[in-house]
């Protein structure tokens, strides 16, 4: 796997493989690489014959309150993973390379409407930093096709949004969650909980699963549903962010219309934001 740092020696790597008559794979990534982001770069490489990942702890998308400082930057070991996994090129810039003219005069990729509430909501800017770097990075590489984690499932959703609107010739793929084994879904973050709060942790999936069985039974009081999921995380110690039952197509409110159901949270654990989502299928009414 060849690691290059620089816009220059990227696009020379990706002219090559692109000459060569390989279709390019891409996976952006911040690094302290995990199984949900091997599982990525996996499906890159059945997808494409040349996969590209890129590591960039942006801090375009990190609040002034947030954790840019402490991120975990654990360069050796993901190339080690990146190389077995089949990464075939790595991009890891600095932020001079990506930010040249600071980050106060950049050019900033807004995308209305999906970018607004949930995570948008409590990390206000953060999607902006997102789509501009994504939109960055889609224009340094140029790959047919880009693959992101369901986890950041609004993320998803704001990228796929802004493929759309601006033309971008990139194929977006959205692959499923990876999960520990008492459910907890894999994130670079789940590294700063302590013991007690990692065993508490799964609450969060359990209580989406309680919820995502309710609503395959019949129920249709969100509310309701919402206000004893609530419940159920405050009384197991998590500080709930937010908790909120929307249409998995785009992320709008559910109508009578809605086929594919998302059941989306956010919530403290000690200092640590967890972040998960349940798709239900309502398409089968139940009887
Ligand atoms: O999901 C992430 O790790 C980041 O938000 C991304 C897509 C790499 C952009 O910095």
């Amino acid at each position: 796997m060849n690691v290059v740092k620089t816009v220059a020696d990227l696009r020379a790597a990706v002219t090559r493989a692109r000459g060569e008559g390989k279709r390019i794979g891409f996976v952006p990534t911040m690094g302290n690489l995990h199984a949900g982001h091997i599982a990525l770069i996996k499906k890159a490489g059945q997808r494409a014959d040349f996969v590209v990942a890129s590591i960039f702890v942006n801090p375009l998308q990190f609040g002034p309150n947030e954790d840019l400082a402490s991120y975990p930057r654990t360069l050796t070991a993901d190339q080690d993973k990146l190389f077995e996994a089949g990464c075939h090129l790595l991009f890891a810039p600095s932020v001079e390379e990506m930010y040249p003219h600071g980050q106060a005069l950049q050019t900033i990729v807004r995308v209305p409407g999906v970018s607004e509430g949930l995570c948008g909501g409590s990390r206000p800017g953060h999607f902006d930093g997102v789509s501009t770097v994504v939109s960055k990075l889609f224009n340094m590489v140029l790959p047919d096709l880009a693959v992101f984690g369901q986890k950041d499932f609004q993320q998803l959703a704001v990228i796929r949004t802004m493929v759309r609107d601006l033309n971008m010739p990139v194929q977006i793929i959205g692959e499923p969650i990876v999960r520990a084994e008492d459910g907890l879904a894999l994130s670079s973050r789940n590294g700063y909980l302590t013991t007690d709060e990692r065993t508490t942790a799964p609450v969060l999936h359990r209580t989406l699963q309680q919820l995502a069985d309710a609503i395959r039974n019949g129920e249709r009081d969100y509310s309701a549903l919402l206000a004893s999921g609530h419940q159920r995380l405050q009384a197991a110690g998590l500080r709930p962010d937010y908790l909120e039952v929307r249409d998995a197509l785009d992320l709008s409110p559910v109508t009578a219309d809605s086929r594919e159901l998302v059941i989306l949270a956010a919530a403290y654990l000690g200092k640590t934001r967890l972040l998960d989502n349940l798709l239900v299928d309502i398409s089968q009414k139940a009887s």
